[in-house]
């Protein structure tokens, strides 16, 4: 049987990660995954998670099952860190999932069980899983325009013109800040012009909102997220607490569903329930707890948002300081879109011929597309980065 298994295209993502693990030069710079790192160039566990951890360990006393969801209190910090009060929480059926992906995962699942032929709308580019999640669940997948190459910025009137092809029950597949890979996002008038047209045609939006304190900060990050879900009859959240926790390897995540009529949210909860059931059964405990003691507790919860205040602030410094050399050693402002961007990719809109050279000669590992992470990145590298930049000519 196993010989006739397909083969499986590498994510390419994953497969940069791999190679820069094996390649040996000591000067090897890895803005590959999106993974921060600080100015030491290892990626820590935050203070408040490791406070929260130790008091998890010393307070725990049973490592029985939680419920098929998760646990309720991790869900009710998700919906308040996510969603504010721009919804009544009554209108929220959730469940905890293995991280953002397991919750686009279980979204998606459950737009299939909901009708075979519903169309998940893209954007052109996003993060690779997006599509390869999509095929395998087996939805038909439509792309919009959305980065401009030339300008480095939203092609926003790209992006209405390909809207103009929803219909009522197609999902629109948005990013809530932080766009990956591109780094460059709606402004808010833009997005309350997209949150006009998805109820103008009936359309479900699916929010991936994995980068939440990363871009303007925690609340702004979460604007039109919650704009959105206070203005549609339903829609889809998958929050992640890989990066803003920095618990990546925990797996913490949540698939929040807002719907206006409680039989539905009833229909939903029931729904995520058995789509955990027959994926995993019991999402990953450990890391929801943790982010669950964090949010729940004053002190760590300063704690946690200053660190995630100073990751933020370093990661525009980054940008500022890249921008600042960029300019010096080109002679030129055209690389003043990186300051614009937010979170931690910014698109540099090259041809995978120099972003090849980029590792080849330079031992700097950028995505293909050209996705750079910026939060791999530290006041030493970004000179390096810089000059390798201006002379492979990007
Ligand atoms: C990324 O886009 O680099 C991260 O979300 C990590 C991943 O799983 O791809």
């Amino acid at each position: 049987m196993f010989e006739t298994l397909p083969p499986q295209e590498p994510d390419k993502i994953i497969a940069l990660m791999q190679q820069f693990r094996d390649d040996p030069r000591e000067e090897k710079i890895d803005l590959g995954v999106g993974v921060y790192k600080n100015d030491d160039g290892i990626t820590p566990v935050m203070r408040a998670v490791k406070a929260a951890e130790q008091r998890v360990w010393e307070e725990q006393t049973t490592k029985a099952y939680t419920g098929l969801i998760g646990d309720p209190s991790f869900m009710e910090a998700m919906t308040s860190l996510v969603l504010g009060d721009a919804v009544p929480h009554s209108s929220v059926a959730w469940a905890g999932t293995p991280g953002g992906t397991g919750a686009i995962r279980i979204g998606l699942e459950m737009i299939k069980m909901a009708g075979q032929d519903r169309r998940v709308f893209i954007s052109d580019p996003t993060w690779p899983n997006h599509p390869s999640i999509i095929d395998y669940v087996g939805l038909e997948r439509v792309s919009y325009r959305y980065f401009d190459n030339a300008t480095r910025a939203v092609d926003f009137s790209g992006m209405m013109e390909d809207l103009q092809a929803l219909k009522a029950g197609d999902v629109l597949l948005l990013h809530g800040c932080c766009h990956n890979p591109t780094g460059a996002n709606l402004n808010p008038v833009e997005w309350q012009m997209v949150i006009d047209h998805i109820i103008a045609t009936g359309a479900v939006p699916l929010v991936d909102i994995a980068y939440q304190g990363f871009g303007d900060g925690l609340e702004e990050d979460a604007a039109a997220t919650r704009k959105l879900a206070a203005s549609v009859p339903e829609c889809l959240i998958a929050a992640s607490c890989s990066k803003n926790f920095g618990v990546y390897r925990e797996r913490t995540g949540a698939l929040l569903a807002v719907a206006a009529e409680p039989f539905r949210v009833a229909r939903v909860q029931e729904t995520l329930a058995a789509l955990n059931r027959m994926n995993y059964s019991f999402p990953p405990d450990h890391g929801a707890r943790v982010v669950t003691t964090v949010l729940h507790d004053a002190a760590l919860r300063a704690d946690w948002t200053a660190e995630l205040e100073e990751v933020r602030l370093s990661m525009l410094g980054l940008r500022e300081q890249l921008v600042g050399e960029l300019r010096r050693l080109s002679g030129s402002d055209r690389f003043a879109f990186l300051a614009q961007h937010r979170g931690m990719f910014s698109r540099l809109g090259t041809t995978p011929d120099l972003i090849d050279r980029l590792r080849v000669e330079h031992g700097i590992y950028i995505i293909g597309d050209s996705r750079m992470n910026v939060a791999g990145l530290n006041a030493e590298t970004v000179p390096i980065l810089a000059e390798a930049i201006v002379q492979v000519g990007v």
